[in-house]
């Protein structure tokens, strides 16, 4: 009678071999971890990169303090706040700054806070409007009718050494 002989190399190589399922089973929970780490890491650093950037703030400078008259209200352009030399007339922004008394100077963006629209400002009725749909402010630049959801943000503005500096900032929207 022929005696039966077992493999012996791959005594957890049966088919159903739990030894052999278990490590199976570690492979592919592996190999899903490692996919889902590659797959999922710029997923993560796209969605939190905004929250940790850090938001850019430069003074700008607009003109001297003497240029600019109490109780009149004018467009300055400036550099934003990321602008590099290649960037050409697209580098710059706008605001609409008035001069309050002596050094004292308020700045409102341009853009219209329902869709962008740049604003303009009618000192014969003292109120900017937005062109695209009627959007209307109040000197102060809260909204005084039409579509517009928020007042026109403010730059903070300073003197120093008699020139007049508006910080840029991004414009918050929605
Ligand atoms: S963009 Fe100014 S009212 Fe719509």
């Amino acid at each position: 009678m022929k005696k039966e002989t077992k493999p012996t190399t791959l005594p957890a190589g049966e088919p159903d071999s739990p030894a052999r399922r278990r490590f199976l089973t570690g492979v592919c929970v592996s190999l899903s971890a490692v996919a889902s780490a590659v797959a999922g890491v710029p997923v993560v650093g796209f969605v939190i990169a905004p929250l940790l950037r850090k938001e850019e703030r430069t003074w700008r400078r607009v003109g001297a303090v003497q240029d600019f008259k109490v109780g009149v209200t004018v467009a300055v352009t400036f550099p934003n706040a990321r602008s590099v030399s290649w960037d050409g007339p697209t580098g710059r922004t706008a605001a609409w700054l008035r001069r309050l008394k002596d050094e004292e100077f308020v700045a409102f963006a341009i853009t219209c806070t329902h869709l962008g629209c740049p604003v303009q400002w009618k000192e014969d009725a003292n109120l900017f409007m937005c062109p695209c749909h009627g959007g209307v402010y109040y000197a102060n630049g809260d909204v005084a009718g039409g579509p517009p959801p928020r007042p026109l943000p403010r730059y903070n503005v300073r003197v120093r050494a008699g020139q007049v500096e508006i910080e840029t900032a991004p414009i918050p929207f929605a």
